[in-house]
Order: structure tokens, then C-alpha cells, then sequence
């Protein structure tokens, strides 16, 4: 049998080069080699408060992208999160068996905490416990994120070893897949932070809808280190995430970057990245308009469907161990 990768992303609105190459790009080259199932986490969502037309256009749109970037509808299961009740339902379970300490060390609870002060809900303190439910569900032996989601996915194998001890083998046990080149693209606007939707600045990120003038003008204004040098080093957290930016969407390695502009300063090789991002997302977005409704909604159908099978299957073997 094929192996099975999970994974997904919130429907808040954007999505940045950040997401792009850390996690979807991944789920491309992989959709390969296994069995793909990718989910459009719109119960996450709910963690921080939703206007509901714009969480329905945003649940669409993601779905768009999904299908735009290259995920292919017949092999893999591409689905929304809240049409399978069983992910909310295993969840509780879960809680239910997950220690608050494990909670209480999160890194994304503490900095999301810190930053919606006003709005700490019980949701956003359990979430690594819906995320497990959504990865258990399917018997995933793979969950490619971006490098700030490993907790999340070590928790889930945490949750699952607990619960295979204490009511015999159930679930599969994860592992994360984290591409380490791309695991955490920068801010454009702040080097020293990951490139983030939820950055005070939309100069901190570039959308993959971004149109190519607000591209260029994003780029001109990204902050440099001192120096005038195009190299790629530790030292210089500013330059070395324009230049990874230039070789993931040109695909021309950084060696070759490096020697292209060797003597050239910064307006340069800026004008040309804006270039290259320009090139890179405009046949994205051209797929992304050319999406009928019709298509979508029978791509999340057939979707919720094939999930809801696996699923149910899944969680009446669980409800029967735990006494149901
Ligand atoms: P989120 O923005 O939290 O919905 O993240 C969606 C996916 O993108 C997750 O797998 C993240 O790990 C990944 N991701 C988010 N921000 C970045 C970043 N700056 N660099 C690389 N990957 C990222
Ligand atoms: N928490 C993830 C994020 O913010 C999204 C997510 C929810 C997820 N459930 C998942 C990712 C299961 C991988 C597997 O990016």
C-alpha cells in the first residue's frame, strides 16, 4: 500500500510565498510518491474571530489554490475540515487524554496568546488536539509542514503512542516532513521573524495574489543588511532571504545568483527578484481565475466523501475500544 501524507492550511485569507514554499510546494513533489490527503482547516479558522462571508470567499479561495498550485483532484482527497464531523468528534477524545501541560508548552499558543491578548479562547489552547484528530484520522505516516508546525505534529505522536498504550494499536504514528531549505522564509519588512500572514505590515510578506505592481513596490522596500554585497551568509538574514526567494521561484541555484550580480548592488538585483516573483505567480493566478464553482464544489464533494469514509471507519474503531 501506498504511504499516506496529511496535511493542510487555515483559510485565513492570505497565502504567502511563506506557506508556498514551506509547506504547499512540498505536498507537489510528494503527491508523487503518496497518497494524498489535503485539508482546508476551516474548524482552525474559528481560533480567531471570522466574519462570516469573508471565512466562506476564504474557504473557496484556498480550496482555488490548492487545485491552481497543482494538486491533482483525482489522486488526492482534497476536502474541508468541517464537512467530516469526525474530526471534531475525535478531537474531544483526544483532549480528553491530552495532559494541559503538553498544552502549556506550545510555542504557537504562547506567541498567539501574547499577540490577541483581548481574545485567548479555549479554542486556541486545544487546537494541537483538533490538528492531531485531523492527522490521525487517517492512518498518516506523513505530515509535511513548515518548520514552525513540528511541535504540533510531535505532539500528535505524543497523543497517539498515549492512547495505542492505553487501549491497544489504533493509530499510525506521524512524522513530520519539514523541507529544511524552505522551512522559514523571513519577513520582507523584519528579517529577523518568519515571513507571516498575521504580521502587523502587508510589507512583511508577498501574497501569491499579489499583482506585479505591489510586488515591486514590496520588494523595493524590503530591508537590507549593511554591506553591498549579493551574498548569501548567516551574518546577513536580509540579504540571504531575498536571494532564497530569487532561487525558489527562478530555480537557478544560489551560486548562480551570486555570480550574476556579482557586480551589481541592490536596486539591481531587487528589480530583477520583483521580476522573477512576477513570472513565477502570474500563471498561478491565471489557473486560479480559470476555476469554475461548478469544478470546485464537485472537487470538495467527491472530496468530503472519500474522507468521510476513511474517517468514519476510523473513529468507530476508536468509540469501540473506549467503550461507545
Ligand atoms: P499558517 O500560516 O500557519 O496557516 O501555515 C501554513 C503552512 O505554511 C504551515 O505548514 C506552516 O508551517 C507553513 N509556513 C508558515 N509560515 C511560513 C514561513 N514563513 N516559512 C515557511 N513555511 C511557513
Ligand atoms: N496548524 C496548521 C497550521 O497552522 C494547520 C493544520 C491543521 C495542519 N491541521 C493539520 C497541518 C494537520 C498539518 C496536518 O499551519
Amino acid at each position: 500500500m501506498q504511504k499516506k501524507i496529511f496535511s493542510a492550511m487555515q483559510p485565513t485569507g492570505i497565502i504567502h510565498l511563506g506557506n508556498y514554499f514551506g509547506a504547499m510546494n512540498n505536498w507537489l513533489s510528494l503527491q508523487k510518491e503518496y497518497a494524498g490527503i489535503f485539508s482546508i482547516v476551516d474548524l482552525h479558522a474559528l481560533t480567531i474571530p471570522q466574519k462570516p462571508e469573508e471565512l466562506r470567499t476564504n474557504i473557496r479561495n484556498l480550496a482555488k489554490l490548492y487545485l491552481a498550485a497543482g494538486l491533482d483532484p483525482q489522486k488526492n482527497i482534497i476536502f474541508r475540515q468541517s464537512q467530516v464531523h469526525e474530526h471534531a468528534e475525535l478531537a474531544w477524545i483526544l483532549t480528553c487524554i491530552t495532559p494541559i501541560s503538553e498544552l502549556e508548552r506550545m510555542t504557537q499558543y504562547k506567541d498567539k496568546a501574547k499577540q490577541h491578548k483581548e481574545n485567548i479562547n479555549a479554542g486556541l489552547f486545544t487546537y494541537p488536539c483538533l490538528m492531531a484528530a485531523d492527522i490521525l484520522l487517517y492512518d498518516t505516516n506523513i505530515v509535511p509542514v513548515g518548520e514552525d508546525q513540528k511541535q504540533h505534529v510531535e505532539l500528535a505522536r505524543t497523543i497517539a503512542n498515549k492512547f495505542n498504550n492505553l487501549y491497544g494499536e489504533t493509530f499510525v504514528v506521524p512524522e513530520a516532513m519539514i523541507n529544511k531549505e524552505t522551512a522559514r522564509l523571513r519577513g520582507l519588512d523584519n528579517p529577523e521573524k518568519k515571513m507571516s500572514k498575521s504580521a502587523p505590515s502587508e510589507y512583511n510578506f508577498i501574497s501569491l495574489m499579489n499583482k506585479p505592481d505591489l510586488i515591486r513596490k514590496k520588494i523595493q522596500k524590503a530591508v537590507t543588511d549593511s554591506g553591498t554585497e549579493i551574498k548569501f551568509s548567516p551574518e546577513r538574514p536580509a540579504i540571504s532571504n531575498l536571494l532564497m526567494i530569487y532561487h525558489l521561484v527562478s530555480g537557478n541555484s544560489i551560486k548562480e545568483i551570486e555570480g550574476e550580480f556579482e557586480n551589481k548592488g541592490y536596486g539591481d538585483f531587487k528589480k530583477e527578484l520583483a521580476e522573477r516573483i512576477i513570472e513565477f505567480l502570474t500563471p498561478l493566478q491565471e489557473r486560479f481565475e480559470a476555476i469554475d464553482d461548478n469544478e470546485l464544489d464537485q472537487v470538495l464533494e467527491n472530496g468530503k466523501q472519500r474522507a468521510e469514509t476513511l474517517a468514519k471507519k476510523k473513529l468507530k474503531e476508536v468509540k469501540d475500544k473506549i467503550g461507545l
